[in-house]
């Protein structure tokens, strides 16, 4: 969870959210009194390993299987088993030693008891136990059922708290960090099923080949997420460098950044989409690194010797990027990102949708910065004017939906000036 302001609010939500998952834990313990110790101690133990090695997302939020592993200790063994494995998995020791705010791990807390527990009382309150045939097909729908409304409760009360902390629609929020998880819980659940059923069959140790592989699956991740933020912290240092070389363009990747990412959300595009598009904008004019200082930093107006230096930089940025792994597949927005709808850009001359989609995106976001930024040789654009100019070279030199939409987030942003 973001935690950016702590409104009262917001502490109210996290206590409220806390008592309430303590509440369902007591209540799951006094209600159903069956536990198993082996149960508890193998998924517990689990559990615990794969919060403390969950992954962070790119945007929020984290990676990990708890959920499964507490999901398929409900399943086997019923709900205080489950729920006690849940309070194992809450123990996460890197935030501990990271020294996160207490009502960080209270929330944390509260949302998994929560989520566990609410997910606990559907399914045994549906799940027919009796029944032998463990793929009965009422059974295997009520799994779905419950294990959806975990999922459901876990990403809604996260986002909720998000939306809160950062004064954001919740909706949106819900949608933008978790609406693509769905799917891929569909597989999460399979999976459970999967281990349950090898687990009734043959015994604890079927855990070795189902849950420890997936335990692992999800370390591999995190230490390959661990090592893209350390390449997009070098990145960023790059961007910094580029800027300080021109003067006049500070903190223009930065913008074109966040503009991108706007229109982006816009089109709903992934978050793996959007996250890439960010990194891509932010080095779109890494490129300019190789142009003299004479060039970028002077005063007057381009002759055509300047501008020849200047249009290499699209090829010189493609040629920087596509080395990175993780970018390289759109690393051709770089090279594109100053062609043009009507096929006059550079330096293909390319047109219309044979332009990538990243690449319109920048182009637009890029253009509307420098149109609103003072520059050596001329002066900033009014908003009102950025948007005539916006739909003046609409379908000529920007995609029509492209420069629509950024006329729409100029508008939403700026009412009083529009
Ligand atoms: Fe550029």
């Amino acid at each position: 969870m973001v935690e950016k302001n702590s409104s009262p609010v917001l502490k109210i939500y996290i206590y409220f959210i806390f008592i309430t998952g303590l509440s369902i834990f007591v209540y799951i313990l006094l209600k159903y009194r069956d536990i198993s110790l082996i149960g508890m101690a193998l998924f517990g133990a689990l559990a615990f390993m794969a919060d403390n090695l969950s992954s962070p997302l790119p945007r929020t939020g984290s990676v990990a299987v708890n959920f499964e592993i507490s999901f398929a200790s409900l399943i086997l063994f019923g709900p205080s088993t489950a729920i006690l494995v849940t309070a194992f998995s809450i123990f996460n020791i890197k935030e501990f030693v990271k020294k996160v705010p207490h009502y960080k791990h209270l929330f944390n807390a509260g949302q998994y008891l929560i989520s566990i527990g609410a997910a606990s009382i559907v399914f045994e309150n549906t799940y027919n136990r009796a029944v032998l045939n463990f793929f009965n097909p009422a059974n295997i729908g009520f799994i779905f059922l419950a294990a959806y409304i975990g999922f459901f409760l876990n990403t809604l009360l996260t986002a909720e708290a998000i939306s809160i902390s950062e004064n954001k629609n919740f909706i949106n929020m819900w949608i933008y960090n978790y609406a693509w998880l769905i799917p891929f819980k569909l597989f999460l659940i399979v999976m459970t099923i999967a281990v349950t059923f090898l687990y009734k069959l043959y015994g604890l140790f079927t855990i070795i080949f189902t849950l420890l592989p997936l335990i692992i699956a999800q370390y591999a991740y995190m230490l390959r997420v661990k090592e893209r933020k350390t390449l997009l912290n070098s990145i960023k240092q790059i961007v910094k460098i580029i800027d300080a070389k021109d003067p006049y363009t500070a903190g223009h990747s930065v913008r074109v950044a966040e503009y991108a990412e706007k229109i982006a959300r816009k089109l709903r595009l992934n978050e793996f989409d959007v996250d890439i598009l960010i990194n891509i904008a932010n080095l779109h004019d890494i490129g300019k690194v190789q142009i003299d200082l004479s060039i970028l930093n002077k005063p007057g107006k381009y002759d055509d010797a300047d501008w020849m230096e200047m249009k290499k930089h699209p090829e010189v940025g493609y040629e920087i990027v596509k080395e990175i792994v993780f970018l390289k597949n759109s690393a051709n927005a770089i090279l594109y990102h100053h062609e043009k709808i009507d096929g006059s850009g550079y330096p293909s001359g390319i047109e219309g949708d044979k332009i990538p989609l990243f690449a319109k995106i920048l182009t637009v976001a890029d253009a509307y910065d420098a149109m609103t930024s003072n520059r050596p040789y001329k002066t900033a654009l009014t908003q009102k004017k950025a948007i005539k100019e916006l739909e003046r070279c609409s379908g000529k030199d920007f995609d029509k939906k492209i420069s629509k939409i950024m006329i729409d987030i100029i508008k939403e942003e700026n009412p009083s000036e529009c």
